[in-house]
This record gives C-alpha cells, sequence and structure tokens, in this order.
C-alpha cells in the first residue's frame, strides 16, 4: 500500500502565504485591508493545491466577496473532491489592533462532508480534548461539566481553565463559572484557536465554553475531529428575524451538533498559520529580506499532528510566485 499524501502539506502553504502577507498589517488599525492581504495570497496559493474544492465556509456569499465566496471552486482541479472552509484572518481585530492570538486556518473534508451552516450566525459552545472526551454534556448545568471534567483530568476545580469570549452576553456564564472556583481565560476574539488549544499537548485551557460564531464552530469541529477532542454546539439565535430563518429552516434551538454533525468526513485535515504571537502559535516574524512562520498541520486520518516552523526568503519566493512579497 502506498503511503496517501497529506493533502495538509499543501495546505499550509496556503495558511502560511496568509500569515506573510496580513502580518505586515499588524496595529495599522485595519481589519478590512489586512483580512484582504490574507484572502488574496490564500486564495493565490490554493489555486497549486492539488484538488478539486469548493468553499463550504469562506468570505460571504458571492455577491458580498470577490474571492474566496461560497460556493467558489479553489485548487487545482486535479485533485480529489473536497468541501473546504477558510478563514484567511481569525481574529480581525486582534491584528488590526496588534494583540495576540490571530491566525490563517484552513479546514477540509470530503466533498460533502463539512456542515452547510445556512447563514446562522452565532452558536453555544462546549469543547474539550481527548482526556476530557465523552464526560460533557451542553444541557447539563455550568458546574456540572466543570466538574465532570475535573474529575476526569484528575484535577481540583480550582486547577481547570475555562476559556471564553469576554462578552456581555456571557456575564451569567462568567459567574456561574466564578461560583465553581474555576480558572477563567477571557479572551478578546478568536474561539476557534480556543477551542483547539483546549486538545493539544500541555493544553492551556481544558474547556471551551459560550457563544460564538457558526461557521468557527465548523473549523473548530475539523481540528477536534483531528486531536480526538469533543465539541458540542446549540444554534443560538440573537433576536425574532434569527428565530423566523431558524423555523424557515426548520432548525431547532434544541439541536445538539457534535463533531459528526459539523464534520462528516473520515478525512480531514487542517492547516493553521500564527500572524500575531499566540498561545499555541508563534507570530510571524520578519527579518531583512524574509520572515519565519510557525504553523499546525493535522490529519484526522492517521492523526499526526505536525509543528511547522518555517524561513522565507523573498528573493527566491519572488522568482517562483507572482506575490508582492518584498522589494
Ligand atoms: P473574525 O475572525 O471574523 O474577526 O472573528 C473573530 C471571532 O472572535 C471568532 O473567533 C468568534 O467566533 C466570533 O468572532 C465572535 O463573534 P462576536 O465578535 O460577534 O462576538
Amino acid at each position: 500500500m502506498r503511503i496517501e499524501r497529506n493533502l495538509g502539506m499543501d495546505l499550509v502553504r496556503a495558511t502560511e502565504a496568509a500569515a506573510l502577507r496580513s502580518g505586515r498589517w499588524m496595529g495599522r488599525g485595519d481589519k478590512i485591508g489586512a483580512d484582504q492581504a490574507a484572502v488574496d495570497a490564500m486564495r493565490y496559493a490554493l489555486d497549486s493545491v492539488p484538488m478539486n474544492g469548493v468553499v463550504v465556509i469562506g468570505e460571504g456569499e458571492k455577491d458580498e466577496a470577490p474571492m474566496l465566496y461560497i460556493g467558489e471552486r479553489v485548487g487545482s482541479g486535479d485533485g480529489p473532491e473536497v468541501d473546504i472552509a477558510v478563514d484567511p484572518v481569525e481574529g480581525t481585530t486582534l491584528l488590526a489592533e496588534g494583540m495576540p492570538g490571530a491566525i490563517a486556518v484552513i479546514a477540509v473534508a470530503e466533498r460533502g462532508a463539512l456542515h452547510n451552516w445556512q447563514g446562522i450566525a452565532y452558536m453555544n459552545k462546549l469543547a474539550v480534548g481527548e482526556r476530557a472526551k465523552g464526560v460533557i454534556d451542553i444541557n447539563a448545568p455550568v458546574a456540572y461539566n466543570i466538574r465532570a471534567v475535573a474529575r476526569t483530568l484528575s484535577k481540583q476545580i480550582e486547577d481547570v481553565t475555562v476559556v471564553v469570549l469576554d462578552r456581555p452576553r456571557h456575564t451569567q456564564l462568567i459567574r456561574e463559572i466564578r461560583e465553581t472556583g474555576a480558572r477563567i481565560k477571557l479572551i478578546l476574539h478568536g474561539d476557534v484557536s480556543a477551542g483547539i488549544m483546549t486538545a493539544i499537548d500541555s493544553p492551556p485551557a481544558d474547556i471551551l465554553m459560550g457563544i460564538g460564531g457558526a461557521p468557527e464552530a465548523v473549523i473548530t469541529a475539523a481540528a477536534l475531529k483531528c486531536l480526538n477532542g469533543e465539541v458540542q454546539c446549540k444554534i443560538w439565535p440573537r433576536n425574532d428575524e434569527e428565530r423566523a430563518r431558524m423555523t424557515e429552516l426548520q432548525l431547532s434551538e434544541k439541536q445538539i451538533y457534535t463533531v459528526k454533525d459539523l464534520v462528516r468526513g473520515e478525512n480531514v485535515y487542517l492547516a493553521a498559520t500564527g500572524i500575531t504571537p499566540g498561545e499555541f502559535l508563534r507570530g510571524t516574524e520578519y527579518f531583512g529580506g524574509g520572515a519565519r512562520t510557525h504553523s499546525v498541520v493535522m490529519r484526522s486520518r492517521s492523526g499526526t499532528v505536525r509543528y511547522i516552523d518555517a524561513t522565507h526568503r523573498w528573493d527566491k519566493l519572488m522568482r517562483i510566485s507572482n506575490m508582492p512579497y518584498g522589494d
């Protein structure tokens, strides 16, 4: 049997390209410019990835986004038929404000495998790594989940770390976590990174709790599928309009989405590159004539997780690429 090609090794070049180009926008206060730089670079790099991809999660509907729009075909066209979820900058505000934790990320799975989130904006999420898999229940009280995770990790509750987006909608959640005595890591943005953080080696957090973007839930599920973690989500409508849309789509607030609902495939790849310095990926560092990137590549079928330190030289890159990396 021949060793199968690991598409993740090709995808990481696209997340590196996005990080290299958008990292230059760090702290410039321009979210749109930063995102555009990442989108252009990622889109360009994806053309050489040997796949026949369709964007399922991207920059928006076709009429809203010129590139990486939902339904766009990407890849060289002569590889496997796949679904692709892209977030060229996860945490655009973090990047624009020069704060830690912005990443470029791509998830790929077999055609039809990635959940079509149908324009749903938010989901309530509960995610853990492999060691706490099977003990959580999104319908149970906050304290129940924290106690269950503490028990299974053989930790005292005071040593369990819960990562939560810092939002007014989480006031009650934060109060309930504090009442248990658990530690809280409040983050400004980036709950994909936060979900991944619960499932890597030496995890900086044990549980992700709270409401964040629905497309991000699918990317988080792809990562947790590779890392053998668990995520449970429920749609969280903000208002009557969103409730009406759910009724139209025959969706229920009670339905629990797990990894296997959000990512139905068995061959899932995820690649991510740090843009600003974060807790599990270093940021892109520029030196005279080039830059260094730090990435992770995962594949569900093999369970392999690779961290890649790469050095990029503008002079050489510019000879083989149309991307204006350097002078
Ligand atoms: P962007 O990458 O689009 O900036 O999203 C960042 C993010 O923090 C996500 O990680 C999270 O799921 C979502 O926004 C939360 O949405 P909101 O900022 O509206 O609470």
